[in-house]
Order: C-alpha cells, then sequence, then structure tokens
C-alpha cells in the first residue's frame, strides 16, 4: 500500500519516525511530506532513510510532475503525526498553502490524524470545533492521550503511541473494504487483430486504466478477474489474470467469466475489424506497390454482455473519442451507451498524447439514460476508483 506519512511541527514529531517505521517495516512504501516546521523537530536524513524515499516538503519542488497532487492522488492512505493545532484548523478549512495540504486536497485515501499539543489548545472551542467537522467528513482521529506534555503540564494533548496510530491506520483502510463479496471482471488493454505470423493491427492501449480499475478494486477487497490484452504494464502476482491476445480471445475469456461476475468493467480498446483471411506465412512484398487487406467487422463483446447479463449484475463500458468539443463528445456518448446497453458508460478523450498510455485521465460517466453521474480528472489509480464507486449504489440494498 502507498501510505503518505504527513509530519507537522510539534515536538510529537520524533515519535513519528516510529510511524513511518512501523508503517515500512509492515511492508508498506512510505511517502514521508513534512511541513518545513517538522523538519526543525526531526531530521530529513532520519526520515529518508527511515522510510528509504525521499522527503517532500517544498510545495515548488517537483512541479513538472505536479507534485502537489500527484502525491495525493496515488495515496491509498494518509496518516498526520502529529497533527498540530494550526494543522487541523488548516485540514478543517480546506486551506492548502502547502504541500500537505495540498497533497490531502487532492486525495480520496483513508485521512487519519494524530493531534498533538498542550492541554488549553486542544480543549479550545476552535480545535474542537475543528475536529467535529474533521470527524464528520469521515477524518478519523487517533487520541491524543492524556499525560506528561513538554514542559511541566500534565493533560490531555500527548500524541496517541506510534503503535496506536498505525493501528488506528490500518483499521480504517480495511473499515474501506466496501467491495468484499464482489466479483469484479474488468477487461485491459488492446487487442490485436493478426495478419500473418508477425504483422497485427493494434492500438494504443497500454493497458494502465483497465488494471488500475482491477487494482483498486482488489484493494476495496473484490475479488477480481483481470482479462488483460497485450498489457504494457507489469500485473502484480495478486490478481487473477487470463492474458488474451484478440478480439475473439477477448471474447472467448469475458463471455465464459461473465455469468460468475457482480459487475464487469469493459476498460480494453477492441478492435472493431479484422482482417477477413489470416496468411499462414508472411506476406512477402514481392513487387507490389499496394497491399488490400480485407477487414470483416469482429463480434460487440460489449453489446452481448449486456443483454446476457445476470440479475444484478453491472456492466460498464468505455468510449474512447477524439471529438475535442465537450457537448458533441457526450452525445457520442448517448448514442454508443443506447447501441452497447450497458449500465454506465466510462467516456474519455483520446488522442496521441491523451487517453492512451498515460498516467492520468479525464472521465465523464453517464447513465442508461444518458444522464451524467460521475466526473473524474486525476491519475488512473483515482479515476478508476471513482468507476468503483458508480457499483455501491445499486448494491446498496442487496
Ligand atoms: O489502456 P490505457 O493506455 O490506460 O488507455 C485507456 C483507454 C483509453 C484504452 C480506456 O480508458 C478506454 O477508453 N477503453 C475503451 C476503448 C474502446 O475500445 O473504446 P470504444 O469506444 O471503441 O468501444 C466502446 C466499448 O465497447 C468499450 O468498452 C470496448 O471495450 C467495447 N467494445 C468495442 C469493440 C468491440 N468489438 N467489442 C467491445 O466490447
Amino acid at each position: 500500500m502507498n501510505v503518505v506519512v504527513g509530519i507537522t511541527g510539534g515536538i510529537a514529531a520524533y515519535k513519528a519516525v516510529s510511524v513511518v517505521r512501523a508503517l515500512v517495516l509492515a511492508g508498506h512504501e512510505v511517502n514521508v511530506v513534512a511541513t518545513p516546521n517538522a523538519l526543525k523537530f526531526v531530521g530529513r536524513p532520519t526520515l529518508e532513510a527511515i522510510s528509504h524515499r525521499p522527503v517532500h516538503s517544498d510545495l515548488y519542488e517537483g512541479v513538472t510532475e505536479v507534485r502537489h497532487v500527484f502525491i495525493g492522488q496515488a495515496a491509498d492512505l494518509i496518516v498526520v503525526a502529529p497533527a498540530t493545532a494550526n494543522t487541523i484548523a488548516k485540514l478543517a478549512a480546506g486551506l492548502a498553502d502547502d504541500l500537505l495540504g495540498n497533497t490531502i486536497l487532492a486525495s480520496t485515501a483513508p485521512l487519519v490524524i494524530a493531534p498533538a499539543m498542550h492541554t488549553e489548545m486542544w480543549e479550545n472551542p476552535a480545535t474542537q470545533a475543528n475536529i467535529a467537522a474533521l470527524r464528520e467528513r469521515g477524518v478519523v482521529i487517533v487520541g491524543p492521550d492524556s499525560g506528561q506534555l513538554t514542559g511541566a503540564d500534565v493533560g490531555p494533548g500527548r500524541m496517541a503511541e506510534p503503535e496506536a496510530i498505525v493501528a488506528a491506520a490500518l483499521r480504517a483502510v480495511a473499515e474501506r473494504s466496501d467491495l468484499v463479496g464482489k466479483r469484479i471482471l474488468v477487461t485491459a488493454g488492446g487487442t490485436r487483430e493478426p495478419i500473418d505470423p508477425v504483422r497485427f493491427i493494434g492500438n494504443r492501449s497500454s493497458g494502465k486504466q483497465g488494471l488500475a480499475i482491477a487494482k483498486a478494486a482488489a484493494a476495496r477487497g473484490a475479488e477480481v478477474t483481470l482479462i488483460a490484452a497485450n498489457l504494457e504494464v507489469a500485473v502484480p502476482a495478486s490478481l487473477t489474470v487470463v492474458r488474451v491476445s484478440s478480439t475473439e480471445e477477448l471474447a472467448a475469456a469475458t463471455t465464459e467469466a461473465a455469468p460468475e461476475a457482480d459487475a464487469i468493467i469493459m476498460a480494453a480498446a477492441v478492435a472493431d475489424y479484422r482482417p477477413e483471411k489470416v496468411s499462414a506465412a508472411k506476406i512477402k512484398k514481392d513487387d507490389a506497390e499496394s497491399l488490400t487487406l480485407r477487414l470483416v467487422r469482429t463480434p460487440d463483446i460489449l453489446s452481448s454482455l449486456s443483454e446476457r447479463r445476470t440479475a444484478g449484475q453491472v456492466v460498464i463500458g468505455f468510449a474512447a473519442e477524439t471529438e475535442p468539443d465537450d457537448a458533441k463528445r457526450l452525445e457520442l456518448g448517448r448514442t454508443k451507451i443506447a447501441r452497447k446497453g450497458c449500465d454506465y458508460l466510462v467516456l474519455n478523450r483520446v488522442g496521441a498524447t491523451e487517453g492512451f498510455a498515460t498516467d492520468r485521465n479525464t472521465v465523464v460517466v453517464i447513465n442508461a439514460a444518458g444522464d451524467i453521474v460521475s466526473e473524474a480528472s486525476g491519475t488512473k489509480q483515482s479515476v478508476a476508483d471513482k468507476i468503483l464507486d458508480l457499483l455501491l449504489t445499486p448494491w446498496s440494498d442487496s
């Protein structure tokens, strides 16, 4: 799991080192985002040595990779320990005047904070109102404990112990397991239609978007089957994968797996046409100036899956469109969902530099009536989670 540990400027920052260490030892990838004040309490080299990664602190570093939002978008969990009264106030107000604030605002991951401050500051009505606002938004608050504070004073305000913070954080992720018990079939990648033993007609899909959906669904507890067509990205060993190449193979694999699935998500870029004849030997060019290939239609897999869907099964298709005008693209989507008969259609604009093969995507999701039901823009992982959220509504009563 990709965990962001946010450290803010309080004396308890030294205990954050143990939080980072426990998460690393538990096998998680930990990215530390420390405020400049936190680094006055605990050294960057300590945090980098313990996390095995660079510590991020400056909002204006890594601008070309849009780091101020990327770290948050990629996070599966954010833990802020210690969280000062100032940081808590900023989080409650949604302020983003430093890297940590931006990271948190850009994330949909569970947020766990461990307040640490003097008793008077903790009990101040302003802090209590901020804590209540954060709780209402689903933020998990761990502690503070009561005990010896930095000075001679004793009372509530001590940061919770690192083990308690880590345990609460991991529990928060487990509780997000909203797809437990669901079987989800995801297709990813691009099909290849053979011309002869060495050539094919293909497309530019890398499989990143489909794989992100499969990984996100698995992280949320679903049992996932990934039908992978010529992926350019590595698939984690924990996923059940069926490797295919052509549309015919993808059709056979999805048709076989579909009846068992609670949801089918067709993110693969599937060929609409294939060569009518596949030459058994490499086609020679000889002296010919031109070559004509006759193409025939492939089966429309999404349409037939929609037609045969079982009771309660949700079918989600994608639409890859190059149309630059948003309104016209939406109309193309409405026509497409009417033709494909699926429950939802995820519309994304594709082109030489967008949609295909990049790490980010921008999508608009429509339902069968053609209404926009969701929109997402960000990493393919964050888009994946937004798409999976669509499944929660139809299943909320079941
Ligand atoms: O893989 P990446 O590099 O990350 O890129 C992601 C993506 C752009 C490929 C992905 O987000 C996407 O848009 N996938 C669908 C691509 C596509 O085939 O779109 P389409 O508009 O041509 O097809 C519409 C839907 O019908 C798709 O769900 C497709 O899987 C399905 N289809 C298409 C043809 C066919 N013969 N059978 C089908 O089932």
